[in-house]
């Protein structure tokens, strides 16, 4: 437990889940083991799940719902998101009522906005999520994808909630957000959390992550989950017990500061 996110204590990384269960539309045939999977990760010390609607068209919540149900509740840090579409006030209550069905608790810990929507002002959106504050349905609220000019714009909206994270696509081939989101979030302490934070499982492309995790005795995926801790909570996907040890092991990488900048300078 050495993070903080929205005021809780948390695991270094979270499970993310998107592919779990089915992407567009939900696909059983995996279930037993999905479930089983979350479990081993909760198991080794985990605490913080990545989900959302959108995912298996609900199926994936059902799975991470199935997953929790013999854990202490108040253990877990449960993230779930609206989809784009759904970003008009009643959307939004009727949404997370079906995610909190889907999951089988009372609360998220945390609900995000999936992505921007222009077609729905800003402010109408926040205001439901900080109904869902209020009536205790969702502890904190976020948005994900949105720029330093759309964070603004939600900041501005939030009459008492705080907008206390953004998931962000960020790992070592996309280091761009390092220039602009980062920073921002950093200066209004607000969490960044990484999504496909470890490439897909593909970080052998890069020659300094390659010779940094060869220093390490790692391999370049941990390297690469090792590097985006540094500045944000990544949510790495796996539902194979041995990549999940690798990915617990990648959390311990004693990396000093020298080492972290030189692959923070190179390409
Ligand atoms: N907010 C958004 O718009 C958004 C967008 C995309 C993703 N997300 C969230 O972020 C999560 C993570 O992103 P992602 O799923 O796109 O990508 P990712 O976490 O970078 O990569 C997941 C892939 O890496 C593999 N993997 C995991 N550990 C590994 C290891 N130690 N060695 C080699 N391969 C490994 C996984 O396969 P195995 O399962 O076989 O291990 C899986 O195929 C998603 O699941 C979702 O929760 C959010």
């Amino acid at each position: 437990m050495a993070k903080k996110l929205c005021g809780h204590a948390v695991s270094e990384f979270g499970l993310g889940t998107w592919g779990i269960g089915g992407s567009s539309s939900p696909d059983l045939r995996e279930d037993r083991a999905s479930v089983e999977a979350i479990r081993y990760a909760i198991d080794r010390g985990i605490n913080v799940i990545d989900t959302a609607e959108m995912y298996a068209a609900g199926h994936t919540e059902e799975l991470v719902g199935e997953a929790i149900e013999p854990y202490d509740r108040k253990s877990l840090f449960i993230i779930t998101k609206v989809w784009n579409t759904n970003l008009t006030h009643n959307r939004v209550l009727n949404s997370a009522r079906q995610s909190l069905k889907r999951l089988r608790t009372q609360y998220v810990d945390l609900y995000l906005i999936h992505w921007p929507n222009p077609s729905v002002p800003i402010g109408e959106t926040i205001a439901a999520m900080e109904e869902l504050v209020s009536t205790g349905l969702a502890r904190n609220i976020g948005v994900s994808n949105f720029s330093v000019a759309e964070m603004q714009g939600a900041i501005g909206a939030a009459r008492y909630a705080k907008i206390c994270a953004n998931q962000i696509k960020y790992n070592y081939g996309t280091r761009q957000p390092e220039t602009d989101i980062i920073p921002f979030c950093e200066k209004n302490s607000i969490e960044v959390i990484a999504y496909t934070p470890i490439m897909k499982g593909r970080a052998g492309g890069y020659r300094a992550l390659k010779s940094m995790a060869e220093k390490y005795g790692v391999n370049p995926v941990q390297m690469s989950l090792r590097y985006v801790m540094e500045r944000s909570l990544p949510i790495p996907k796996s539902t194979n017990a041995t990549h999940i040890d690798e990915l617990l092991e990648a959390a311990k990488i004693p990396l000093t500061r020298e080492d972290y900048e030189l692959l923070r300078n190179s390409r």
